[in-house]
């Protein structure tokens, strides 16, 4: 099953993907995961990465572009229960080249679900979030607190606030989600493949409607 995860900042993207990733083995292919990563080893990609998502601006599409696809290219083979896109495609360039990338390497996207929320709720979400730098998973210190303060109740390691979670930057990515990011919805809502989700409920409750929509694409 490969599945298009799609919300604006906050929504719940990272949390659902890990449940899916941990009930049913999926991958799971986070592009800010994997931008913030190549930040760290101060790769080329890394460099370029930072200077827009510290900004709250999107990597331009051909970098972006470009990365996937390497990273389609190294651990497709890798995937044998499918993946999860988490923050990819965010724009109809993006989208398109996703459609070239699943003709070349000969996979389906199975569901689009797009997690619908008021913004309101977001900016609660990422001033409490908390992740985990050693393992990604996130927490939040009032809906999801980890068992002992500022520690990763999977694995131990510490947990952080990421760069990109200050009042202007979430500003600015709420911004560039609307710009930006919304017209796909309509893309994808036009070829009747999205699927949406009251991304307002609990997680468990995000959760269960998620698994609904997969039941009905087996
Ligand atoms: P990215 O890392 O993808 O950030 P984002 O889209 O802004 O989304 P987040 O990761 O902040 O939120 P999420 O939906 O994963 O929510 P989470 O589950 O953590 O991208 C970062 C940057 O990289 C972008 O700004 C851009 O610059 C660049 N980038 C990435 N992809 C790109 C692309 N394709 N093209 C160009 N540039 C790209 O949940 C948030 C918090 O809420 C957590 O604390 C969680 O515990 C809590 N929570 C979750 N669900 C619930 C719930 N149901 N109830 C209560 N609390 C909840
Ligand atoms: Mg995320
Ligand atoms: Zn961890």
């Amino acid at each position: 099953m490969n599945i298009i995860l799609m919300g604006p900042p906050g929504a719940g993207k990272g949390t659902q993907a890990k449940k899916l990733v941990e009930e049913f083995g999926l991958t799971q292919i986070s592009t800010g995961d994997l931008f913030r990563k190549a930040h760290a080893e101060q790769t080329d990609i890394g460099i370029i990465a930072d200077y827009f998502t510290k900004f709250g601006r999107l990597v331009p599409d051909d970098v972006t572009n470009e990365m996937v696809t390497e990273y389609f290219k190294n651990n497709l083979k890798d995937m044998k229960n499918g993946f999860i896109l988490d923050g990819y495609p965010r724009t109809i360039v993006q989208a398109r080249e996703l459609e070239f990338m699943a003709a070349h390497f000969g996979f389906k996207i199975d569901a689009v679900i797009n997690l619908e929320i008021d913004p309101e709720i977001l900016k609660a979400r990422l001033s409490g979030r908390r992740t985990c730098r050693q393992c990604g998973t996130t927490f939040h210190i009032v809906y999801k607190p980890p068992r002992i303060e500022g520690v990763c109740d999977v694995c131990g390691g510490e947990l952080y606030q990421r760069a990109d979670e200050n009042e202007e930057a979430v500003k600015a990515r709420l911004d560039t989600y609307l710009k930006q990011t919304k017209p796909l919805i309509d893309y994808y809502q036009m070829k009747k493949e999205l699927t949406n989700i009251n991304g307002a409920q609990t997680m468990e409750d995000v959760y269960k409607d998620i698994k609904k929509c997969l039941e009905g694409k087996k």
